[in-house]
């Protein structure tokens, strides 16, 4: 095949901080797609990239090249639809109890979802842990159950963004994970291929999420945002805290039992409020933004939809959730205010006590994980439990511990100006 241009032309061009033309990035795209341009070619590409980095336009085009690396999803469906994405925090269940909240309003939720890698778990793990719950779905079935309940979360088909895929194994493996352009035109891609009517972004901040500090995250947010625009896909961001874990519950069937109360009109304030904040988003994206998602979650009506969302994949949402071999409580150390819980160092003990997996293929337990039993700015007196630890290996404690070292941290009295904040959601950006 007649190849229109030379991998290094194009790698020198970003290297010496040029942009890259839309002809270049759609042929380095496919190219190496194809396997014409090789693994050590893109990871040049993708190092001066993340030296060099991409302008508005040439982000665009290169999320727009990896979705043409594959095939879009067709969805016909009677209702708007509307999709939700996270950059990924600790504790972050909220897909579960969102999903079927939305569709209960009035849009369908097309939820195609990863598995988790490091600290921050995945929701098909969490939802593995139901009892005949599978997250496999045909292009047809995904299609049949948006129509019928209005919501599903299942696992992204091959064929959505393949060039993503290997990018990504690629970038991880050559530290250039942490850059704005390849992290946003890496979501953006999956997400439009996806084919919902509308996007709403949570975009995490804090020791637990990929941006450290609410300016990294506004820029990632503004990046978000204006691809899905570039692309015709009306797109919203909020900004939400994520130096703390959300909820109590870290881990798998934990965060499904978390879910759950929350669906039953109960649940950590927190996830709640996140819920709803989210829910109205994407009603409003969806053109239902008259409906008020609070007294439809309070009902009970969206634990329905949950139910028979989960019935419809196999699985059985009355069952007993697996419950975890062994518990180790740690508890406070002293009396005082609690002044951090960290969402890192808490997201790490649960991946360490089995929630979460080293390598891609391996198994993760479903009982593993950690409740939190306070929150930042509690009173806690000394010898009071503070954190549940799960797990069915118990040989994994130490480690989870070790982790845990100056993650919690109890003082005499509150800070002046406390370190955690008031409110989960920080900002909202619109394009
Ligand atoms: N999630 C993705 O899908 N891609 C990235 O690059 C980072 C997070």
């Amino acid at each position: 095949m007649y190849e229109p241009f030379a991998a290094v032309d194009v790698i020198r061009a970003k290297r010496d901080g040029r942009n890259l033309t839309p002809e270049q990035i759609d042929w380095v795209i496919d190219a190496y797609t194809r396997g014409v341009v090789s693994e050590e070619q893109m990871a040049a590409l993708a190092m001066a990239v993340y030296l060099r980095g991409m302008d508005t336009a040439e982000t665009a085009r290169w999320t727009g090249a990896m979705i043409d690396s594959g095939e879009r999803l067709a969805l016909h469906v009677s209702r708007p639809t509307v999709d939700k994405h996270s950059t990924g925090g600790v504790g972050d269940k909220i897909t579960l109890p969102l999903a079927p909240l939305v569709a209960t309003c009035g849009a369908a939720v097309p939820q195609l979802s990863g598995r988790g890698l490091g600290h921050t778990g995945g929701t098909l793990d969490k939802l593995e842990s139901i009892p005949g719950w599978r997250a496999q779905l045909s292009a047809h079935a995904i299609g049949k159950q948006l129509e019928d309940i209005g919501a599903v979360v299942c696992a992204a088909t091959d064929t959505l963004a393949p060039a993503d895929r290997k990018l990504y194994a690629l970038r991880d493996v050559t530290a250039t994970v942490e850059s704005v352009p390849l992290i946003a035109s890496s979501i953006m891609s999956k997400k439009i291929a996806e084919g919902a009517g509308g996007l709403v972004l949570d975009v995490k901040v804090g020791s637990g999420a990929f941006m450290a500090s609410l300016d990294e995250a506004r820029v990632l947010a503004k990046t978000l945002v204006d691809i899905g625009t570039a692309h015709g896909l009306p797109t919203r961001a909020l900004l939400t805290d994520m130096s703390t874990p959300l909820g109590a519950a870290v881990g798998n069937a934990v965060e499904v039992a978390e879910a759950v109360d929350v669906l039953r009109g109960d649940g950590p304030d927190d996830v709640v409020a996140l819920t709803l904040a989210l829910a109205r988003e994407m009603l409003a994206l969806a053109g239902h933004g008259d409906v008020d998602p609070g007294p439809v979650l309070a009902s009970g009506e969206a634990y329905e939809t949950w139910c028979r969302m989960i019935s419809a994949q196999g699985g059985d949402p009355e069952a007993p959730l697996p419950q975890p071999e062994h518990v180790h409580v740690v508890e406070a150390p002293e009396s005082g205010v609690l002044t951090t819980l960290d969402a890192r160092a808490v997201g790490l003990a649960a991946w360490r006590l089995g929630a979460g997996r080293v390598r891609k293929e391996d198994p993760v337990q479903a009982a593993a994980g950690v409740r939190c039993l306070a929150k930042p700015g509690e009173r806690v007196e000394a010898g009071r439990p503070l954190l549940e630890l799960h797990t069915d290996t118990p040989d994994a404690v130490p480690a989870a511990l070790a982790v845990l070292e100056g993650g919690i941290e109890v003082s005499d009295a509150a800070p002046e100006s406390p370190p955690w904040p008031s409110t989960t959601v920080l900002d909202t950006v619109r394009s």
